[in-house]
């Protein structure tokens, strides 16, 4: 099988055995999406409106953000993996409940397993608390981790500001342009 056909089995799986509650009000699961040979996967929140209707992550107005911030350092929504903590859309986008993040945890886990990136980048901190609960994103945002963390192959993770929050805030923006310069300057390290 090759990763793509194993991406595809392990979704199907976890979609019709999990037991998230969103289920019920989404329309869809929204899965990861990409290149699942990728050296760089990015873990976002929960989808919203845009996501639950074309079934894809970041296809909304964060979306062109984030592809947007993707081209400033060269790459495209194509060449990294893009997925979320909770698979199912939180009614009017609310944030997701801790039980809905723990009936994706498992999920998520065999994802980024499966891809095995050699950095995982958070989109908020929504998803960096997911990892690592004790941080603080405005003092973690655009700094490198390295930890082995249990049952996770990759060891390096680069927590960032949300690009939604980031949309509509100058400074915001401007910060996270120069985080995304990090996540070129780390994974130039990393594949060396
Ligand atoms: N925000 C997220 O966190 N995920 C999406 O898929 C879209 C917006």
């Amino acid at each position: 099988m090759t990763k793509t056909e194993k991406l595809s089995d392990l979704n199907k799986r976890w979609s019709l055995k999990n037991t998230c509650e969103l289920k019920t009000s989404a329309t869809q699961p929204v899965f990861g999406d990409g290149n699942p040979n990728a050296d760089i996967v990015f873990i976002g929140e929960a989808p919203g409106k845009s996501e639950d209707k074309t079934g894809k992550p970041f296809v909304g107005a964060a979306g062109k953000f984030l592809a947007e911030m993707l081209q400033s350092i060269k790459l495209k929504r194509e060449d990294v993996y893009i997925t979320n903590i909770v698979k199912y859309r939180p009614p009017n986008n609310r944030d997701p409940k801790p039980s809905e993040k723990e009936s994706c945890a498992k999920w998520l886990v065999e994802e980024l397993n499966l891809i095995e990136p050699k950095l995982i980048v958070f989109l908020g901190r929504h998803a960096m608390h997911n990892f690592f609960p004790e941080l603080i994103i405005g003092d973690a945002h655009g700094k490198l981790i390295q930890k082995k963390l249990p049952g996770i192959a990759t060891e390096y993770f680069l927590p960032l500001y949300h690009p939604a929050a980031a949309l509509y805030n100058g400074g915001m923006r401007e910060t996270l342009k120069k985080d995304f310069a990090v996540i070129a300057k780390s994974i130039k390290k990393l594949k060396k």
